[in-house]
């Protein structure tokens, strides 16, 4: 059977119904499991019990959030092209009490040119999918990480069919509102393949990196960047 084909999605995240509707939405299970999986990988590359990581596409800087509440020695820089998104991480961080060690930068994740900083932890959730050509990410990724340095980087991956998505929206989405369901879909068909991400890593020079389904809609990307 033909595998379903990719239908991109708008990449940033910028208007206020959509903000709004996933600043509501609950993602707290699978952000805190993509913290867990981001300290766990850099633990693996030898960081230590102060690290700093760059979360790329953070919107409403959930994972950071989290990251520095498990670690409490880690500070992270949390970069999102959205405005609003950051407007909207900008209260969560001070919130939660965090802005001396989150730093929010607006900047496109696919050439941060001003960022010379290694980091010891390279981190994304849910952005690879928003991306028309995730090359230029790739090369970002590999860019920012000291040498040795870990990745994580976590996504949905594409089901098989359009009925399959819809299967999965119901699944975990059928209680939120029409909008938020709307936009879970449009990710899903967004997606890439376990299988195109592979091939994304081999151009980059990151073929090291292992890739992963771990649930039924996500994929994980972990390892360590080749000194
Ligand atoms: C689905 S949200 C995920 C947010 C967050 N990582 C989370 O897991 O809750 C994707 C985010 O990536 C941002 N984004 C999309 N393209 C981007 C780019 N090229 N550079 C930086 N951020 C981008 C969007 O604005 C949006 O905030």
């Amino acid at each position: 059977m033909m595998a379903m084909a990719r239908v991109p999605e708008p990449e940033v995240m910028d208007g206020d119904l959509e903000v709004r509707a996933y600043r509501q939405a609950d993602f707290r299970a699978v952000n805190l499991t993509c913290a867990r999986r981001a300290l766990r990988a850099a633990d693996r590359a030898g960081a230590g019990s102060e690290g700093r990581a760059i979360d790329l596409g953070t919107g409403p800087a959930e994972i950071p959030i989290l990251l520095c509440e498990l670690a409490p020695g880690w500070r992270v820089t949390a970069v999102d092209a959205s405005r609003p998104m950051l407007e909207a991480a900008r209260w969560n961080v001070e919130r939660a009490g965090l802005a001396s060690r989150i730093r929010l930068v607006q900047g496109d994740a696919k050439r941060l040119r001003g960022l010379r900083r290694r980091f010891d932890l390279v981190l994304s959730n849910s952005l690879l999918h928003h991306l028309e050509d995730p090359a230029p990410f790739w090369r970002e990724v590999r860019r920012l990480a000291r040498p040795g340095g870990a990745v994580l980087v976590q996504d949905l991956f594409r089901p098989a069919s359009r009925a399959e998505a819809r299967r999965i929206v119901a699944r975990h989405a059928g209680g939120e509102s029409r909008l938020l369901r709307r936009l879970f879909y449009r990710s899903l068909l967004a997606a890439f393949s376990p299988e195109e991400v592979r091939f994304q890593l081999r151009v980059a020079g990151l073929g090291a990196l292992e890739v992963r389904r771990v649930s039924d809609r996500h994929l994980v990307v972990r390892g360590r960047v080749r000194p």
